[in-house]
């Protein structure tokens, strides 16, 4: 496989072309109109030019890196010469599928069709070609060119050979693909991510906790890049609830929305991008203080996002090395739900959610079957050698 086609030049789109011709590939980036592919081709100059000054590549290597990206504002001429297509244009529902019949009649029989999206269904587009084995889930993280995460998912009819060459694509450009086994929706990051952010918007609902607290804790106790609502600010409070909609629509009262982000979107405060949202942006990126005298507790955060991906595991999307593998490299944090659990006993978890079930009545918090199940046969974590996963020794 040696020809690509990026179907779309803006956020996600010129930056996968990117890595993709750094890997020697000929890539044809395509969009609706030249002045957009002009400013795509700028941004991968200026980008390629950063790696130069680090050192990644050699300056003289930005001229033959760019020569491999051709641009064009048709999409069959650039499906009919491509082994691989990945779209990423804007995400609606309708557009894909209208991208994906031209990308079915045009390119050729063996091309593997890969969409970028972030939520919606694999499945539902492959519906609308005649390769449904073919087409797949592809889902890069922003930007790209940095970010080595690959979610790879799997739709109803996806073929196991479409998998194997995605994987070894992934590969090729250095990245770290990691198999979403079921076409659902959040996948693995986005479906943890935003468990984890909706648990801590319902504890300061529930006046229960302070932003900053949580925030603090979040940073400093558990170590994650950001706090709660400081990521919720920076990714888009429009978007956390927009994610939020799918998410619950899909796994229902499970992932039941805390009103406080419907609040925020309603008054246009959505964060980093208005300069305002949970904190204020104004001034740049908010200060998230030490605060040692709170009495927030992280196990909350931990049994919640434990509880996730023991969903996960339980309904066969993923297993606990890939889900930790993929919060690492995804959402940056220092250890993975899996990991988290062992170390701190999934008997610790299971009763942290228990209580809060009791407590509060609500689904988010209802232990997933598994984790009683993992208790039942002593599999508790590292304390007794054996939880997500094994241990030679054991420790306290
Ligand atoms: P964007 O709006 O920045 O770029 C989409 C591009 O597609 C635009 O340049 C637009 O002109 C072009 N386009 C629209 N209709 C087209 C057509 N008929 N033919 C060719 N090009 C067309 O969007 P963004 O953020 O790059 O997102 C693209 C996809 O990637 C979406 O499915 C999104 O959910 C997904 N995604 C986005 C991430 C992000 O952080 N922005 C992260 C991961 C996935």
């Amino acid at each position: 496989m040696e020809n690509i086609s990026v179907i779309g030049a803006g956020v996600m789109g010129h930056g996968i072309a990117q890595v993709f011709a750094m890997n020697n590939f000929n890539v044809f980036l395509v969009d609706i109109n030249e002045e957009i592919l002009r400013k795509a081709i700028e941004q991968i100059q200026w980008s390629l030019k950063k790696f130069s000054e680090k050192k990644i590549i050699k300056e003289e290597e930005i001229n033959s890196i760019i020569s491999r990206i051709k641009i064009l504002t048709n999409i069959e001429g650039a499906a009919k010469n491509s082994d691989f297509i990945i779209e990423a244009v804007p995400e609606k529902m309708d557009l894909k599928k209208q991208i994906f019949k031209i990308l079915d009649e045009k390119s050729p029989k063996h091309a593997i069709l890969a969409t970028n999206t972030s939520s919606l269904s694999i499945t539902e587009i492959s519906e609308v070609t005649k390769r449904p084995e073919k087409v797949i889930g592809m889902h890069f993280f922003n930007p790209p060119q940095l970010m080595k995460l690959v979610e790879i998912i799997k739709g109803k009819y996806t073929n196991e050979e479409t998998i194997k060459k995605t994987i070894e694509i992934c590969e090729k450009i250095g990245k770290k693909p990691i198999l979403v086994k079921k076409d659902v929706r959040g996948f693995i990051v986005n479906r943890m991510l935003h468990q984890f952010l909706n648990e801590a918007f319902w504890t300061v609902y529930r006046k229960e906790a302070i932003i900053e607290e949580i925030d603090s804790i979040v940073k400093y106790v558990a170590k994650f890049p950001m706090g709660a609502f400081e990521l919720a600010d920076y990714i888009g409070l429009d978007i956390v609830l927009n994610v939020s909609e799918i998410l619950e629509k899909a796994y229902g009262l499970r992932a039941k929305v805390c009103p406080i982000i419907k609040n925020y979107v309603e008054k246009g405060k959505l964060g980093r991008k208005t300069g305002i949202g949970f904190y204020d942006w104004s001034k740049g990126r908010p200060e998230i203080g030490l605060i040692t005298n709170s009495k927030y507790d992280i196990i909350r955060a931990y049994a919640i996002i434990v509880n996730e991906a023991a969903y996960l595991i339980y309904e066969d999307v993923s297993n606990p090395r890939d889900i930790d593998i993929a919060m690492k490299l995804g959402a940056g944090w220092p250890e993975g739900p899996c990991e988290i659990a062992d170390r701190i006993g999934i008997d610790i978890i299971h009763n942290k959610l228990q209580e809060m079930y009791e407590k509060y009545k609500e689904e988010i918090y209802n232990p997933c079957k598994l984790l009683k199940e993992y208790i039942n046969n002593g599999r508790l974590g590292k304390k007794s050698g054996k939880g997500f996963y094994e241990y030679k020794e054991i420790t306290n």
